[in-house]
This record gives structure tokens, sequence and C-alpha cells, in this order.
């Protein structure tokens, strides 16, 4: 194992991925090495949606890993991805979220570029005349081609963009691989998005656990007694567990049982309540979508950034921005389509409630992952265990299992250990 100066090996309990040291969450060492080789190497990192950016110039700013970078509409309709670092001092020139420019210019000494980053004005390039004389200026071999903004590679799908450090990156599409490629076609299949709104919350966890969480089936009828105490959650929903080859990704696909009311197996969970109602039932007035073809919720893991949700008739991405090994910004877009009706985009912003920062669902997984990293930076040496439906890896028809968790740091070692 090739490890920085300084960084104790470690030790993986039974040679598997069942006991995950702790320190892969508090060593900042292996932080930095993951930001290398997740973040800006070889991978495609989520940085937004087109519908984010409808018109030409029309830009957000993003993140790739812990890097600043500008997602913009150029003139023709195509999409350029920008690292958010001024070609000539450095300072990181884009401040708002969102906008629309023409060009940006950095305000430190307003050199512009164009949306596609190429350097476009120098200010006293040729100098100043003064006293007849001409006084400074770039040196005659300045070549403003070699002093654009990074570009970074940038692929699209579905209304779904992406982009790498990398310019050998392979396909996005051999990237997610066929199996999660078809879920990632279910939610994103052509349909034009309607952006609905945002959530942002810095959660003070490693980011990893955020792809735990959603990795983690079992724990949403344990942990989140919201779902539980309103009948949502049954033991005997169908599930099936997807992966990637190189068990990076996941799906988590499960189909309601048709009964919300009590039975026998519901009644076992200490937390159902069948006295208790909402005020407002119109949280859980779900409508069927064709597009579903089946599944009520599938939620996808694409490693490293990003998860998509579709709970019922709520759809976000989840964007996962790392700083630091123990923090990182999560960032909801909520998103419906073009052609809801307003009944349902109604339907999706209210079902959105269960999500997001304060979500009746979502605020127990922010503070859970607040909570491990404690527990993990009071005790660095220690190890988690994750050894629910054996110690292999492999997909399954239940979710009664932390095979997807297994399968994730089967990954990171042959990444972090080459
Ligand atoms: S740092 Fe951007 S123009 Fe000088
Ligand atoms: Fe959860």
């Amino acid at each position: 194992m090739s490890l920085a100066p300084g960084t104790a090996p470690l030790h993986w309990e039974g040679g598997g991925t069942s006991r995950i040291p702790f320190a892969v969450y508090t060593d900042e060492e292996l932080h930095r090495k993951e930001l290398e080789r997740f973040f800006y190497r070889g991978h495609w990192c989520y940085v937004g949606l087109e519908a984010e950016i409808p018109e030409p110039g029309d830009f957000k700013r993003s993140v790739v890993g812990e890097r600043s970078v500008i997602m913009v509409r150029g003139a023709t309709g195509e999409i350029h991805v920008v690292e958010n670092v001024c070609a000539h001092r450095g300072m990181q020139f884009c401040r708002e979220r969102h906008g629309k420019k023409k060009e940006f210019v950095c305000p430190y000494h307003q050199w512009s570029y164009a949306l596609n980053g190429a350097l476009q004005g120098v200010p006293f390039r040729r100098g100043v005349r003064q006293d007849g004389k001409v006084n400074g200026g770039m040196p005659a071999d300045f070549d403003p081609k070699d002093h654009g903004l990074r570009q970074l590679r940038v692929a699209r799908r579905g209304g779904v963009v992406f982009a790498s450090f990398d310019p050998a990156v392979e396909s996005l599409e051999d990237y997610m691989g066929p199996t999660i490629l078809r879920y990632f076609d279910r939610l994103f299949n052509g349909r034009q998005l309607k952006i609905l709104g945002y959530n942002r919350q810095r959660i003070p966890g490693n980011w990893k656990l955020m792809q735990e969480n959603i990795k983690d089936p079992y724990h949403p009828g344990l942990l989140h007694t919201w779902f539980v105490t309103f009948g949502l959650w049954r033991a005997d929903n169908k599930a099936e567990l997807r992966m990637d080859a190189h068990h990076r990704h996941a799906a988590m696909i499960s189909t309601r049982g048709n009964a919300l009311k009590a039975d026998t197996e519901v009644a076992q969970v200490s937390s159902f309540k069948q006295s208790m109602q909402l005020h407002d039932p119109r949280f859980l007035d779900i409508v069927p979508e064709p597009w579903w073809g089946g599944p009520t919720a599938v939620m996808t893991t694409l490693f490293p950034s990003v998860i998509f949700q579709q709970q019922v008739n709520s759809v976000s991405t989840r964007h996962i921005q790392p700083d630091g090994h123990g923090a990182f910004d999560f960032v909801w877009t909520h998103f419906g389509f073009a052609d809801d009706t307003p009944e349902m985009t109604q339907r999706r912003l209210r079902q959105a409630n269960l999500f997001g920062p304060a979500g009746f669902v979502s605020a127990d997984d922010g503070e859970v992952i607040e909570f491990s990293q404690q527990g993990f930076e009071q005790k660095p040496s220690h190890r988690a265990l994750a050894e629910l439906g054996g110690r292999e890896v492999g997909e399954t028809e239940h979710m009664v299992t932390e095979t997807l968790i297994r399968g994730m740091y089967e990954y990171w070692r042959k990444v972090m250990e080459a």
C-alpha cells in the first residue's frame, strides 16, 4: 500500500471490508488522497442540471470535490464547465451562485474570459503610454491562448451535467455501467426538467457517510420514526439492491406494499402508531406515475459525488461537496418535469417536506452522520462493523443487509491502495 509519509497503515480486520477503520473518516492525508483519486481523477462528478442554465450566458457556480467550478451555457447551447480560479493571480472570481453573463470578468485586475474560459482581455497588456514612452505591459511572448481558465471535460445525459478534471476519463455511460444507467435513464428519460427549489446544509461528518447512509437500506425503518409512525415503512416492502461491476455505485429499488394499514409485520415495529394521523394528509397524497414502471422508490448513489432520489412523487439530486475530512455541504435540487400539471408540482413540493435539512425524515440522517463522526474522532483507532447480511459483497433481493457499504469500501480499497 502506498501511503503518504506520516500515515499509519490502515488495518482492515478480517482482510475484507466488513470492518471499516475509523481512520478512513478521520485522517486528513487519506482525505486529500481521496480527493485526488476519486474527485479529480478517473471519475465523473455531478455539477448540476441543464434546466438550471436554460439560456446562453446562464451560469451556476458549483463544486467538484473541493474545487469551485462554473457551469455555463455557451452561445450555441453547449455547456462548459470551467474552474473558478483566475488565470492571473488565482482569485476565485465568481461569487454569485447563479446568474447570467456575456463574459466573466475577474474583479481584481479585470482579466476577462469568454464563456468557454478563453482569455479575452488583459488590462495594460501593451503597457501605458506616458511622456512619449510605453511603460510596463506584458512580455512580448505573452499569448492569451495559454492563459485561459481551466476547462473540464463535460458529459450530459437526460438533462444532467457531469464534469471531470481528468481528460482521459472513460465515457459517462461506461462510468455508470449498464445496470446503474438503466435506473438513471428511468428518472432522466429525456423529459424537460423543471427546477422547484434548493436546500443546502452543512453536515459536520465525513462525506462518505452520506454515501453509506443511502447504501444502508434498513435504517429507515428503525431510525426514521416518522416513516414508521405513519405506516409508510414495512419490513415486507419488495426490494432489490443493485450495483455496477466495480461496486462503487448502487441502486436501492423498493416497491411499497399496497396496504398502508397496520398488520402484524408493521405492528412489531415499536414506533408504529395506528391512532396517529397527519394533521395534513396531503404530505402523503401519493399518485403513481407511469414512468415509475413498478418501483415506488429508487435511490441511486453515484460514487463519489451525487445521489439521485425518487421517493414516490418527490424527485431530487443531492450533491455531496466535501470540505475537509470532517464536513461536507449537501445540496438538494428538487425538480419536476415541464409537463407536470400544477397539482403534480404542488404534490412534489409538499412531499419534499420529508427531505432536506429539516425534512421529517432527512433531518435524522444529518444528525446521525454528525454523531457518527464524533464517535470516530473520539476513538480513531477503532473500526465500524458492517456485517449485516454477511461479509461478502453481492446484489440482493432484500434490504436486510449492509452489502452495498462493503461493496463501496471494496472499490475504495482498490483505488486507494493501488
Ligand atoms: S487575479 Fe484575476 S485579474 Fe488578477
Ligand atoms: Fe435515512
